[in-house]
């Protein structure tokens, strides 16, 4: 049983530091893009046995843990906001939510009448992986999913979204708590179907100021992360160009906070408090570096957790698909050739 990565969660020593990616399943690897040639990325989440072989496929590269393939957006047409991911664009959502009419309208629907083949290809790899790498369930963030749902895709400055946010605040609240009703159930699901720990993806959230964060966006989290930490599994609460938010983030809840690579590991941890554990945060461009190139910046943030447990290594953001997959073998068995000295780690 490979038990580094929950001992991390719960902040219990490991011989070695775990080590996971987000996006560790996907274009990089050149078996996935052979699937894709017969498969959308859609029927690929849809089918669950398809699911199961495309999250077993990274795992001979050797990481602690193995996360959930599917994608935030999953949910989207279950609540009436169906969309495709069009070719060089990303998401399209064929009718944004624009008005107060559009919001009403979407439905907070049942996770095993929606999404019942998520939980399907839940039940699959749990009994696929039969205890030995344990398995992430996710979900995003109700800010990110706001961002997709009133933008119509993905955005550069999230225009509709904050303008929604600051001129609509009913409106606003109402959106995000549909969407938050959603996820929070969704996320209960997925650990009743057999998910081992949850992360919530607040991918975008980093652009908002924590003014606005406390405001708008707090109150929603809190409420999920409560509802599933109280399911007694690790939640990793994660966003990007999250530096000015951390205390917020964590005051909103998540026995795991991921970081980006933007703060260094050791002020977000000292930030965050160390009787939270952390998640992070190599620059995931460091993959396409020849592995000597990229090597002293993964020790840099190994010697940032000064062999404390409780520390994930992870990328700040998911591998990009041009990464060569040599270069990820060559990253985990670097992080477990480390061993973790803790002497001179204050208690
Ligand atoms: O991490 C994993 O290995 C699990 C699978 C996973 C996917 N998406 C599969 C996927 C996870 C955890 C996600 C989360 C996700 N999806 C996020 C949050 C994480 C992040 O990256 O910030 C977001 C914002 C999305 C929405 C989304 N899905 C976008 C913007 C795109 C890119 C569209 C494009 O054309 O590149 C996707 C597609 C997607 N989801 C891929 C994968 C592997 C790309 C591969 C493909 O098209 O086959």
């Amino acid at each position: 049983m490979h038990d580094r990565f929950l001992r991390a969660c719960r902040r219990e020593p490991t011989d070695v530091t775990p080590v996971w990616f987000m996006r560790q399943a996907g274009r990089y690897m050149a078996e996935y893009r052979e699937l894709r040639k017969k498969h959308t990325l859609i029927e690929i989440c849809k089918a669950p046995e398809l699911a199961l072989e495309v999250t077993l496929q990274p795992l001979r590269l050797g990481m602690d843990a193995a996360i959930l393939f599917a994608d935030i957006l999953l949910l989207l047409e279950p609540m009436g906001a169906p969309f495709e991911f069009a070719k060089g664009e990303g998401p399209v959502i064929h009718h944004p939510v624009r008005t107060r009419a559009d919001i009403d309208a979407l439905r907070v629907f049942e996770p095993e009448e929606g999404l019942g083949y998520v939980l399907e290809a839940v039940r699959l790899i749990r009994r696929e992986l039969d205890g030995k790498t344990p398995l992430i369930g996710f979900a995003g963030a109700p800010f990110t999913i706001a961002s997709y749902l009133v933008e119509g895709g993905k955005s550069s400055d999230y225009r509709r979204t904050k303008q929604m946010m600051w001129s609509e605040p009913e409106a606003w609240s109402a959106l995000m708590t549909k969407i938050s009703e959603v996820v929070r159930t969704y996320l209960r699901a997925q650990v009743t179907a057999g998910a081992q720990a949850i992360q919530l993806f607040d991918s975008w959230v980093g652009a908002l100021s924590p003014a606005d964060y406390r405001a708008h966006v707090k109150p929603h989290v809190s409420r999920i992360l409560a509802d599933v930490a109280s399911m007694g599994v690790p939640v990793i609460h994660f966003g990007t160009n999250t530096g000015a938010l951390l205390e917020e983030q964590v005051e909103a809840g998540g026995t795991v906070i991921g970081v980006d690579w933007r703060t260094p590991l050791g002020k977000a941890w000292t930030r965050i408090g160390h009787d939270k554990a952390i998640q992070g945060n190599l620059d995931p461009l460091l993959l396409c570096a020849p592995p000597e190139v990229a090597a002293p910046y993964a020790r840099a943030v190994i010697a940032e957790a000064a062999g404390r447990p409780g520390h994930i290594f992870n990328l700040g953001h998911g591998i990009i698909p041009e990464t060569p997959v040599d270069n990820v073998k060559a990253m985990i068995d670097l992080i477990h050739s480390i061993p973790l000295a803790r002497e001179g780690v204050p208690a």
